[in-house]
Order: structure tokens, then C-alpha cells, then sequence
């Protein structure tokens, strides 16, 4: 690929989890991005190849990266297999590669996402077979080309998926414990936390360590995807690998040394196993500390900090009495972390009520299908902000 060439740029679409548009726009801006726009669980925006590339490597907040190639208007359901099968795949995979098709729709004349993707792979494989001869075959785990299909309404729009696997798959989670958080989740609330590297950072249930792993390579800066090996577009036909390892050497450059202060613990000794072997594997044990502890029984690890922490929900995680635990969260809060801020990521509406302290915030985000509420709790020295 020429320098020109890869100089054009084209709209691209980030993909993210309810509630970390916002974020994400920040994100992508600061990585160079243009002509940002704010969607539903998504930001569009325009780049060249490079930029899709450093996109890739070092967003955090992205779930994965399309390209649109076509647009066209559904009226009938025999309009999807038409006009994907008029699009002249054969420029972008043959008959030895295989795809995997994504569909997502709403408000549709289909009304079964699984059979849109059938049809929309019924018609790329008749097509490159009446073209070529022979069919590319099918892999959902690892295939050449991921095509991803967008139905809203009467609007359909095809892209590639230039990250190929979700880009939360970070490549650092050695080890896990029953309901890890998403790593773009853990990612995207360090950063609406507003939290400063420079305060020592404390994650009480800390589990296999997302949180303090995804706070420790933001103030680190380093790339999201370091530790992956494989994004989507590398199958592409037009791959540009020296432009690719460009792109890694450049952010990589940017890593910074600085020693971090951030602490985990967990009641359960399994977790903080797992916890210990991510943070061997990427790097990070000179600036997280573990500990086996109850959050109860614990004692503050810094005079003053910030707390950022994902407690069980009693959904993946069954806790006894949901409204016992809560109300623990509440007065061990009162009683040992007064100079703390505190943010906690909850689904259970009901039990953070007895948390019973006054939120100073309180941000509607999604962790999967569970709607959550991420709440700041200020607890001052002294009686402000106890209630
Ligand atoms: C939802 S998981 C956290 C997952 C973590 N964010 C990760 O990515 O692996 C909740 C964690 O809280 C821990 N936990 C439950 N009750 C606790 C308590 N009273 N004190 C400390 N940890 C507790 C559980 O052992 C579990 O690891």
C-alpha cells in the first residue's frame, strides 16, 4: 500500500457497552480520530488505516472496530440475500478463506437475528461459489473475514470487523474467578471515575484483578492490546504489516515507568491467586499489591485514596442476604475509609439503597444485560457526606 493510499480516510465504527459513549468519544479523540459522533453503544467517526490500526491496539473502551463497505434499504426480506449477494466479495476473500457473519437488528421485518446471518452468509458463499467455483466455509471461532450485518429498520448496513475478536479479550487474563468483569467495562469506569493516577488507588473485591490491571495500564499507557496477538484486519487482504509494527513501536513508545500505588484485595484466597498471576504476566506486581481480606476486616491500605470496586450483584455471584452485604459495604465505609473516595458498580438497585450513604453520583451504565448503577460516595473526615 502506498503512502496515498494510506492517507485516505473512511468511516469507521467503534463499538462499546451501554453508558461508555462518552468515553470512548474522549478516547478516540485523543487517538486522532475525526469527524466523532455519539451513537447508541457505538461512536462513528473517520480514519485512515493507520489510525485504524493504533484504534485497535490501544482504545480501551472499544469493543471492536467496523468498517461499513455498503448501505442499502430493506423493504422486503428477499432484499438482504439480493444485495449481499450483489457486493463483489470475491475482492476480499476466496474460496480457501472462511467467514463468520454477526447480525444484529432491530425494528426490522426480520424478526430472528440468527437467521439473518444465514441469509447474509447463504448469499456471500453462493456468490463467491457461482464466481469462483468453490465456497470459503464457515468457522464462528477464527475465520478470515468477519462480517458484521446492521439492520435498523428499513437501513442495513454491512462491515468488517477489523478486530475480529472482542476487543475486551485483552490477552493478559491468565487465570479468572466465577464473574470477572468485562475488561472495556473496567476500563471505561476507571475513567468516568475521573480517578488521578497519582492517588493511591484501592479495589477491596478486587477478584482476578480487572480493575486495578485496566487503572495500572491507563496511567501506564499501556496499550490495551498488548498483550493480544490477533486483531481481524490482520487476515485482510490489504494488511499493511510494516505499517502495523510502526503503529505497535509508536505506542509502545509512549509507555511510561511511573511506579503506581494501587492495592487489591478479596475475601476469597482463589481470587487473589488469580489476581497474582494476571499481574505476573503483565508486568504489574511492583505497583499492586495483594492481600487475602474480607472488605470488613479490612484496614485502610492508604491514609487516603480512592476506592473503585465491582461487589457481587447476587446475580453470576449468589450472595446470602444481599441487604446485610450492602449495608456491610455502608458502614465499614463509615467506620475505616473516612478521606476515601469511594465508586461502586452495582445491578442490585434495590440493596445499594442500604449502603446508606448519600451518592454524590450515581452513572447509568450496562455490564452485559444488567443495568447498573456506578455511584460515588465522598466519605470526608468528619460528618459531611454521612448520612
Ligand atoms: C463480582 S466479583 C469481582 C470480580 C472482579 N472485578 C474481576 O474482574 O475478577 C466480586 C468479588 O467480591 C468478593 N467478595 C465477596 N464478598 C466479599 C467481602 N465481604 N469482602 C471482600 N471480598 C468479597 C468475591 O470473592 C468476588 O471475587
Amino acid at each position: 500500500m502506498n503512502q496515498l493510499e494510506i492517507q485516505k480516510t473512511f468511516p469507521l465504527i467503534a463499538k462499546t457497552v451501554s453508558g461508555l459513549e462518552d468515553v470512548l468519544a474522549a478516547e478516540l479523540e485523543t487517538l486522532g480520530a475525526q469527524d466523532i459522533m455519539k451513537l447508541n453503544r457505538a461512536v462513528s467517526f473517520s480514519a485512515g488505516t493507520e489510525l485504524m490500526y493504533r484504534v485497535n491496539y490501544a482504545c480501551r473502551t472499544a469493543l471492536r472496530i467496523l468498517k461499513p463497505l455498503f448501505h442499502f434499504e430493506i423493504l422486503e426480506q428477499k432484499d438482504l440475500y439480493e444485495q449481499i449477494y450483489a457486493f463483489a466479495w470475491e475482492d476480499y476473500i476466496g474460496p480457501e478463506n472462511s467467514i463468520s457473519i454477526d447480525a444484529v437488528i432491530s425494528y426490522t421485518v426480520f424478526t430472528n437475528s440468527q437467521f439473518v446471518a444465514q441469509r447474509s452468509k447463504d448469499a456471500i458463499v453462493d456468490r463467491l461459489r457461482d464466481k469462483l467455483g468453490t465456497r470459503p466455509s464457515v468457522d464462528l471461532e477464527n475465520p478470515d473475514l468477519k462480517v458484521n450485518v446492521h439492520l435498523f429498520k428499513d437501513s442495513c448496513t454491512i462491515a468488517l470487523d477489523s478486530s475480529g475478536q472482542s476487543l475486551h479479550r485483552r490477552g493478559y487474563r491468565k487465570s479468572t474467578g466465577p464473574a470477572p468483569i468485562n475488561e472495556v467495562l473496567a476500563a471505561g469506569l476507571v475513567q468516568l471515575s475521573e480517578w488521578d493516577p497519582a492517588t493511591p488507588l484501592f479495589d477491596p473485591m478486587c477478584g482476578s484483578g480487572t480493575l486495578l490491571i485496566e487503572a495500572a495500564m491507563l496511567a501506564k499507557n499501556m496499550p490495551a492490546g498488548l498483550f493480544r496477538e490477533e486483531w481481524g484486519f490482520m487476515k485482510w487482504r490489504d494488511f499493511d504489516a510494516a505499517l502495523w509494527e510502526a503503529v505497535k513501536e509508536e505506542c509502545k513508545a509512549l509507555i511510561s515507568g511511573v511506579k503506581l500505588n494501587l492495592h487489591g484485595s478479596d475475601r476469597a484466597e482463589r481470587a487473589i491467586e488469580s489476581a497474582r498471576e494476571n499481574l505476573q504476566f503483565t508486568g504489574l506486581c511492583d505497583d499492586i499489591t495483594l492481600q487475602t481480606c474480607s472488605f470488613e476486616d479490612s484496614l485502610p491500605p492508604f491514609e487516603k485514596g480512592f476506592i473503585i470496586s465491582n461487589p457481587p450483584y447476587d446475580e453470576r455471584l449468589k450472595i446470602e442476604d444481599s441487604l446485610v452485604f450492602y449495608k456491610m459495604i455502608g458502614d465499614t465505609l463509615k467506620r475505616k475509609y473516612a478521606g476515601y473516595t469511594a465508586w461502586f458498580i452495582s445491578s442490585d438497585l434495590e440493596s445499594i439503597k442500604f449502603i446508606g450513604l448519600r451518592p454524590s453520583r450515581r452513572i447509568p451504565v450496562f455490564n452485559g444485560p444488567l443495568e447498573c448503577r456506578f455511584i460515588k460516595f465522598e466519605m470526608f473526615s468528619g460528618k459531611k457526606g454521612f448520612s
